[in-house]
């Protein structure tokens, strides 16, 4: 074997293309950096409980949109999650989903029933059913018997056909003792975006709401959470079968705050982190096809 000899012009060659591949993989390494808000939201300690309430109920896309929702769950990690089915039991399907997740211990399971008396009311008869009422206050008397007035928390209502950004939950955490939290959302009430309006010394005096704007809190219900103190405070917040459409969050505002209290966050409500997506429902007509025949393309399988 004859031995190696170096020019001291290969050694350098040799060192230049040693150092930019070492320039190259630290330069990679920092563009897969996490964001920020997932970085602070890893530290659990000193953070609020955020109770995030989810009514869900049985649909073709219920699977899909609750994957979704965990996701963001899975992301931040001392949100609470307590799913509550509009169904006489809680499902197989919400069980596997939640074991999958690896959110067994961090969440809980309801199901809570809307009584068949309410699901014909009301003047739209394409909105007969006000949803999420029942399962929304199941919730609700979940959090005041299992939680005390001296735990620090946040409550939040997390429909499962929303988008919500993980830095959302980071603006959740800044809710101060005895307030209501507000930001704006996207794509709802017929407007971009639904929001907050602020006076110069950053108080809220209204909203730019133009979908019944007369109502005394006219938001979404995806546009507050509630400091869980408030909730053992004042114990008759709660949802109404009585109130009509749109004015449930009115409803549980009016019991545990005034419009100057609110607390604007996300940038002085400046910055849009919730959007009012909503799934469009799927055509299955070829499957209703199968179905006549006594078939399904689905057998043994959970979609
Ligand atoms: C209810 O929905 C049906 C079918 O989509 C529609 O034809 C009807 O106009 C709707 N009724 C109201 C009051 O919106
Ligand atoms: C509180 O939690 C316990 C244990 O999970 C449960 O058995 C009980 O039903 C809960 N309370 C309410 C009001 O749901």
């Amino acid at each position: 074997m004859g031995e190696i000899h170096l020019r001291p012009r290969q050694i350098i060659i040799i060192v230049v293309i040693f150092v930019v591949i070492i320039l190259f993989i630290t330069n990679t390494r920092q563009n897969c950096e996490f964001p920020k808000y997932y970085r602070s939201s890893a530290r659990k300690d000193d953070l609020p409980t955020i109770f995030a309430i989810t009514p869900t109920y049985y649909r073709p896309v219920q699977k899909a949109e609750l994957t979704r929702l965990s996701h963001v769950v899975m992301l931040v990690p001392n949100v609470h999650w307590i799913i509550v089915e509009d169904a006489d039991h809680t499902s197989s399907l919400v069980t596997n989903l939640l074991q999958r997740a690896g959110l067994v211990e961090r969440s809980t399971q309801l199901s809570a029933k809307t009584p068949t008396q309410f699901k014909l009311q009301g003047k739209d008869p394409n909105w007969s059913k006000p949803r999420g009422v029942e399962q929304r206050n199941a919730a609700l008397r979940w959090i005041r018997e299992n939680t005390s007035k001296d735990d620090r928390g946040v409550v939040y209502f997390m429909d499962d056909d929303n988008a919500y950004s993980v830095e959302l939950f980071e603006e959740m955490n800044k809710i101060q003792a005895e307030r209501v939290g507000v930001w704006p959302v996207g794509l709802v009430g017929g407007l971009m975006v639904e929001k907050p309006i602020l006076n110069n010394e950053n108080i809220v005096t209204g909203f730019n709401a133009a979908w019944r704007p007369e109502r005394p809190f006219p938001l979404d219900m995806a546009g507050f959470a509630i400091s869980l103190d408030l909730l053992h405070k004042r114990p008759e917040a709660v949802f109404s079968f009585e109130v009509e459409r749109g004015y449930q969050e009115s409803e549980i505002l009016r019991h545990v705050t005034v419009l100057k209290e609110l607390q604007p966050l996300a940038n002085l409500c400046k910055e849009v982190l919730v959007w009012h997506t909503r799934t469009e429902k799927p055509k299955l007509t070829e499957e209703e096809k199968l179905r006549k025949a006594g078939k399904s393309s689905f057998d043994g399988i959970e979609v």
